[in-house]
């Protein structure tokens, strides 16, 4: 099945995950880069990242190809940002329309997952939900790439 990976990462860790991905299944990638970001360091982008997700921002992303229609499957990663996805994410399921494809999510975290996966659901109906996996930090570690590699070629054969 042609796959697509999907993620946004502040601070890199999503990202490791992601090309991991991309590598094991040979998935195209596509980051979710908005053009202006909170901080990458210090208590503030905590601040920042956190009201977003709270007041459901819809930060503006550098243009994409929203065209989906070439892809069966699609890997959705993001981090952890106030017990649910980036607020990237909001901008992205706006302008594109997510219909009738397999779907697999990852996060990672710090503490805890929250309700990240229920609020991805939420705004994936339509689609089959095909898994999901979670990664505490220490994400970037070698065992960490095999597990979401294998993971990755396990779902999409
Ligand atoms: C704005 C913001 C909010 C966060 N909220 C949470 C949270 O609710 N729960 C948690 O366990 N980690 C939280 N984290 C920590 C990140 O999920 C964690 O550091 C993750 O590995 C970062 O991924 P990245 O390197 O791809 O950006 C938050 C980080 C930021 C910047």
């Amino acid at each position: 099945m042609k796959a697509l990976v999907v993620y946004y990462s502040l601070e890199g860790n999503t990202k490791f995950l992601a090309e991991a991905v991309a590598e094991a299944v040979g998935a195209d990638i596509l980051e979710l880069k908005p053009e202006k970001d909170i901080p990458k360091k210090g208590f503030m982008r905590y601040i920042k990242g956190g009201s977003q997700v709270v007041r459901k921002k819809r930060p503006d992303l550098m243009s994409f190809d929203e065209d989906l229609s070439a892809y069966d499957f699609i890997y959705f990663g993001t981090p952890v940002w106030a017990a649910s996805f980036a607020p990237s994410y909001n901008t992205f399921f706006d302008k594109v329309e997510v219909k009738g494809k397999k779907i697999a999510l990852f996060c990672c975290y710090r503490g805890s997952a929250g309700s990240t996966f229920e609020h991805f659901k939420e705004r994936l109906k339509g689609n089959e939900i095909v898994d999901t996996l979670e990664f505490k930090e220490p994400v970037k570690v070698e065992e960490n790439k095999e597990k979401v590699m294998a993971w990755a070629k396990k779902l999409n054969r």
